[in-house]
């Protein structure tokens, strides 16, 4: 097994602009806009290595296209997190590292949110009129498109309170979906909408539980927003007094089952489906209802536990060995029958993937072909996603993959008058290990023939999710 992905955990923190990379291969003259990616880029604090991929201090990527041209820039997103790094100081609570001892700061930070370190590493959204890195604090944090500039933690024009959200909203004609999580004795999840052009979330539903669940992403058909509560759960009032960090005080608890809460957009009100199966999982892929709404389609990419989260831990990436492989993963098809309550599976793809992206514009909550995602290259043998996978839900996979090359999300760009589904260009960043740099890759997205690839001077961290913003 090589190793060498582990140059996507180095720190950079070189912030550079160059005007016009060198570019291999011709880009295509109706390619004209900019990719914006999100991911951490610094994971060591006071001489010591963060504990998770998670945690480390968000940095945002610009590649700019145009005329056949790419440029690239990068810079940090200037949080609280980030000021405090620069004092040579781990200040605030993250993912799975926590430097707070105290136990009133603790409270302050995980139930008012407002003194987070802001660190929103995950994805990259829009609020009104303003560009936002997201992460799972209910605090996006607003920034430049032209000059990655931070402009500061959105503040939202209404009274709803949580203290956990997804990075992962969903867009539907103009609104944005998504949830916010508020911690209690019982724990509401308090389904909003956010309409284009506004800062005010719209209450839509909420639902009461006793043990949250960790999610990462949720699944929007025509008629429900649908959260996925797998096994993995928090008792919020312990996690107050014990003094771990966020992550860490999540336990396993497959007997529960995992629970499925449809939450109706019109009327706000709450179904609830369940299967004694345990599953985990991060990306949802899509989701759709038949005619009468009465069943619903949720494809998602599912563990069988949750073991993946210890496998993101620095200490197990950068100290493997031979004897540990990527965490096997599918993605699968739940169906859920809503008057019923029930819901029946089946595997669509056998082939661990992640970080999944679809043709959202034209296939969001609709039937659909395929899903674009990073795969690895030698299932039980692979330790770290190491090949672009296209996957055709009616059977057939594709790869990209070449030796020593590390490829992150694959971010799909419709060609215009497209013909079909799969019409267009997918961008990917990729580490080269062997170069110690990083590329913009242009991968056809019908056969996954390369187009062209735009060299970066240094190498990108592993990040996780971007957006392509049209001229
Ligand atoms: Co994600």
């Amino acid at each position: 097994m090589t190793c060498d992905y582990k140059k996507g955990f180095a720190d950079q923190t070189k912030e550079i602009t160059v005007s016009s990379l060198e570019v291999e291969g011709v880009i295509p003259d109706w390619l004209s806009g900019t990719l914006v990616r999100n991911g951490p880029a610094r994971f060591r604090l006071e001489g010591k290595t963060l504990n998770h991929w998670f945690d480390g201090l968000a940095m945002l990527h610009k590649f700019d296209i145009a005329n056949g041209h790419i440029s690239y820039a990068n810079r940090f997103l200037d949080t609280p997190a980030l000021r405090a790094a620069k004092d040579g100081k781990m200040k605030y609570g993250e993912f799975a590292t926590d430097p707070c001892r105290s136990l009133f700061k603790r409270i302050t930070q995980v139930f008012t949110g407002s003194t987070s370190g802001a660190n929103a590493n995950v994805s990259i959204g829009k609020i009104a009129k303003e560009f936002v890195a997201q992460t799972e604090t209910p605090l996006p944090v607003a920034f430049d498109v032209d000059t990655l500039k931070t402009i500061g933690i959105v503040s939202y024009s209404d009274g709803l309170k949580g203290n956990l959200t997804t990075a992962h909203p969903h867009q539907d004609q103009g609104d944005q979906f998504n949830y916010l999580l508020s911690f209690g004795h019982k724990s509401t999840y308090n389904v909003y909408r956010l309409s284009d052009g506004s800062k005010k979330r719209q209450l839509i539903g909420s639902y009461s539980t006793g043990r949250p669940s960790y999610m990462h992403s949720f699944g929007l058909s025509q008629q429900y927003l649908i959260l996925m509560e797998f096994p993995l759960v928090v008792n919020p009032i312990s996690m107050l007094v014990r003094g771990k960090p966020f992550i860490a005080n999540y336990t396993w608890k497959p007997e529960r089952g995992t629970r499925f809460s449809l939450v109706d957009r019109q009327t706000g009100e709450v179904r609830y489906a369940h299967t004694d199966e345990a599953w985990f999982g991060f990306h949802h892929v899509n989701a759709f209802d038949n005619n009468d709404h009465s069943k619903i389609d949720l494809d998602i990419i599912v563990y069988p536990d949750a073991d993946v989260v210890q496998y993101f831990y620095l200490n197990s990436l950068l100290n493997k060995r031979n004897q540990e492989a990527y965490p096997k993963n599918e993605l699968r098809r739940f169906t859920i029958d809503v008057p019923a309550g029930t819901v029946s599976s089946r595997r669509l793809v056998d082939h661990s993937a992640e970080l999944p992206r679809i043709n959202y514009e034209q296939c969001n909550r609709k039937t659909y072909r395929y899903v674009y995602a990073n795969g690895i290259a030698r299932q039980g043998e692979s330790a770290f996603l190491d090949t672009v996978v296209k996957f055709d839900l009616t059977g057939d996979v594709k790869e990209w993959r070449q030796d020593g090359q590390y490829p992150g999300e694959s971010v799909f760009v419709a060609r215009p008058d497209a013909r079909s589904e799969d019409d267009g260009i997918l961008l990917t960043v990729v580490l080269d290990s062997t170069a110690n740099n990083s590329y913009l890759l242009l991968l056809d997205a019908r056969d996954l023939s390369e187009i062209a690839r735009a060299s970066v001077p240094q190498h990108v961290p592993f990040g996780f999710h971007g957006a392509y913003i049209r001229s």
